[in-house]
């Protein structure tokens, strides 16, 4: 037996956000290998082998076409794990890893509970040698979690660890991956490490230019992903808390990002302020970074990155606290509209989404919510103030606070305030000037997201106020 060199067939355990539009994206450039994608939740499955293409469990621009060209030609959807490892001679871990909820490390480190059954369940299982890939972000030093796992369970099999993490976004998953500034791969020094990088460079390679591939040791991959997600959050952090001396001082946030924006060295992206990043990744990495600090011995180093997570947590707070200030210090039994509830535009993913932190404030001072969000589900929206609550008692009162639109007018008919918490571009194209005559007055509008006109909302009568928008 050896490290396989040609791979025939890939299996990702995990049909998730990640593990689902990558794998779709493998099997559609590499029409000669055979990818199976497998979870643990038979409904998940089902939704992507839906035949009605709008039911695939996530929403992504561009998704379904690329499912639809793959699918059942060289890409399946099922939950046979087992036959799943058998048969692939690559594995990819593609499962959740959220941050500790109990024990040692709660609140900050990554669960890594489902990593390590994948581990278990692949070297139960196999019985080739096998190259695993882990795509889940995890905490430095995971590979080596991982391989000395394989090892104590295996029978006698090779297994080799590659460290393989995504760096796309949602909302442009399918654009990222079919263009992405660099894929990295971190593995091994010895000779069967350079194999396995080898192995998956060439499943790349169909459609990655060889320089945008970048190789290195494993620990530096691992690192590399943590790091990328933090500067990139400290970006945001940083323009936020930027955002909140301007509403003090009459500057405006979006006029410094472009000026700072045009030195190269700073460069435009990743400077919109707005009303807190949220999405899986930001928060839980930054804190497992931070965990790792502090676990070696580093706490300055751990302060200094924990405080970009603080930043963002502030920001959440300080928007709820102007929408309750500006509205005579009260918000109980006023109706305020939630434009969007998703993290992001363009996707339905809602996880550490800023509406639900915002939501949760307005509605301990007893608001109601009337939220509108194009792609975002009823039934997503109170699992999400479920996981806020702190009791059950909480819980059924946020239930009976909240209120559901499938359309926005009716949203915010009526409505003391609006708050817009993420930027769909519909929003943009409403007829503002018939909404605000049909709202309580005086009508205002925080643009959680600085999307709207300032110039015309306050023509049209409507008091609003932007983030970062000094007056
Ligand atoms: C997850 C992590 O959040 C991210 O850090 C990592 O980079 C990739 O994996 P995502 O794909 O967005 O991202 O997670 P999610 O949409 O929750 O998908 C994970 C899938 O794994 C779920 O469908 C879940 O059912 C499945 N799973 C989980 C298994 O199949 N087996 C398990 O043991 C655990
Ligand atoms: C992020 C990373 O970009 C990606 O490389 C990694 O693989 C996973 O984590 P994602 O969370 O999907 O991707 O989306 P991203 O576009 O990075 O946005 C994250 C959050 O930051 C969103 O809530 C977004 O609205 C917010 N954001 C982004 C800002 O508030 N301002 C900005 O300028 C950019």
């Amino acid at each position: 037996m050896a490290i396989p060199k040609k791979i025939n067939t890939i299996t990702c355990i995990g049909a998730g956000y990640v593990g689902g539009p990558t794998m779709a994206v493998i099997a559609q450039k590499c029409p000669e290998i055979k990818v199976n994608v497998v979870d643990i939740n038979p409904k998940r499955i089902e939704a992507w082998n839906d035949s009605d293409l709008d039911k695939l469990p996530i929403y992504e621009p561009g998704l379904k076409e690329v499912v639809a060209d793959a699918r059942g030609r060289n890409l399946f959807f099922s939950t046979e794990i087992d036959e799943g490892i058998r048969e692939a001679e690559m594995i990819f871990i593609s499962v959740n890893t959220p941050t500790k909820t109990y024990g040692l490390g709660k609140g900050m480190a990554a669960d890594l509970k489902y990593v390590e059954l994948c581990a278990r369940q692949i070297a139960r299982v196999a019985k080739e040698d096998k190259i695993v890939v882990e795509k889940s972000t995890l905490p430095v030093r995971t590979a080596q979690s991982i391989k000395t796992i394989l090892e104590a369970e295996s029978n006698g099999q090779q297994f080799k660890v590659l460290s393989n993490p995504e760096f796309l976004a949602e909302g442009t998953a399918i654009t990222d991956l079919y263009n992405p500034d660099r894929v990295l791969i971190g593995g091994d020094e010895d000779e069967n490490g350079q194999i396995a990088i080898q192995a998956l460079v060439d499943i790349y390679a169909h459609w990655v230019r060889r320089e945008n591939i970048i190789t290195t040791k494993i620990w530096s991959s691992e690192l590399s992903k943590l790091t990328a997600n933090a500067f990139l959050a400290q970006r945001i952090s940083s323009v936020n808390a930027i955002s909140a001396l301007c509403e003090r001082t009459g500057a405006d946030v979006d006029e410094i990002a472009r000026a700072i924006g045009a030195d190269s060295r700073i460069g435009p992206k990743f400077l919109k302020s707005s009303v807190g990043f949220g999405g899986s990744c930001f928060q839980k990495d930054i804190l497992n970074l931070v965990y790792l600090c502090r676990h070696f011995n580093l706490p300055e180093v751990g302060d200094y990155w924990e405080q970009v997570v603080k930043m963002n947590d502030y920001q959440k707070h300080r928007f709820a606290k102007q929408i309750i200030d500006s509205l005579f210090n009260t918000v109980s039994g006023k109706k305020i509209a939630f434009l969007g509830w998703a993290f992001k535009k363009d996707t339905n993913d809602t996880r550490e989404s800023a509406a639900i932190y915002v939501a949760h404030d307005l509605m301990s001072d007893l608001a109601e919510i009337h939220v509108y969000d194009p792609k975002v589900s009823k039934e997503q929206i109170i699992k999400d103030l479920k996981i806020v609550s702190s009791s059950t008692e909480e819980f059924e009162k946020m239930q009976s606070l909240i209120h559901f639109h499938d359309e926005p007018y009716s949203a915010m008919n009526e409505a003391h305030a609006i708050a817009v918490l993420t930027e769909w571009d519909e929003f943009i194209q409403y007829d503002w000037q018939k909404i605000q005559k049909k709202m309580l007055k005086p009508a205002f509008v925080f643009d959680g997201r600085n999307i709207l006109d300032k110039d015309k909302m306050n023509m049209f009568g409507f008091k609003y106020k932007g983030i970062g928008k000094g007056e």
